[in-house]
């Protein structure tokens, strides 16, 4: 890949699976990566295995003290975040509780928004553009919950989008 080299390259949920292969391609292609992780993860794993050009951020992205230390990396400068963070509550409709909801809501959905503005503002002020992704695993739970309510109950009807409802 052409262009990478120097780039700025955020990642959250870095420490494990996708996220650490990400960052790993991006390193080899001469970015600069800042890495956020749970603080529980090992972070001296990551550091041997980017000893320059890394930045690593412990904390959860659904707390507003690693928020603001991710939005104070972003204003040195931010080509691409990748929203990669995100965990899956595995429940039936009617098992999922409140709280898994509101877990994987503020996980999977609020970082991503308020880590996409901070990083989105950061951009267009420098004027140079930029790349914001995300994994979304929401859509694939949603997805699960509604296959469930049709299939239980066929006259439930939800405003979901068609490809929603196919298996
Ligand atoms: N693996 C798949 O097949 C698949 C499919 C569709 C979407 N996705 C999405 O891709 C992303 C990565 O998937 P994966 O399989 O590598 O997941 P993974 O569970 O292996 O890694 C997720 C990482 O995110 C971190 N994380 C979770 N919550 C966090 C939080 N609050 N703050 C900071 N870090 C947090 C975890 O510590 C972990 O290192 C996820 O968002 C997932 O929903 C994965």
């Amino acid at each position: 890949m052409k262009g990478l080299q120097n780039k700025r390259v955020f990642i959250t949920g870095a420490a494990s699976g996708i996220g650490r292969a990400t960052a790993e391609r991006f390193y080899a292609e001469g970015s600069e990566l800042v890495l956020v992780d749970m603080p529980t993860l090992e972070q001296a794993e990551l550091q041997s295995l980017f000893p320059n050009r890394m930045t690593y951020i412990s904390g959860d992205v659904t707390k507003s003290e690693t928020l603001d230390a991710i939005k104070a990396e972003m204003t040195k400068g931010v080509d691409v975040l990748i929203n990669n963070a995100g965990i899956t509550k595995d429940a039936t409709l009617l098992k999922m509780t409140d709280e898994q909801w509101d877990a994987v809501i503020a996980v999977n959905l609020t970082s991503i928004f308020k880590l996409s503005k901070a990083a989105a503002e950061v951009m267009k002020a420098a004027g140079k553009g930029g790349s914001i992704i995300m994994l979304l695993q929401l859509l694939l739970i949603t997805e699960t919950l509604v296959k469930q309510i049709t299939q239980q109950q066929k006259q439930v009807s939800l405003p979901w989008p068609k490809r929603w409802l196919k298996n």
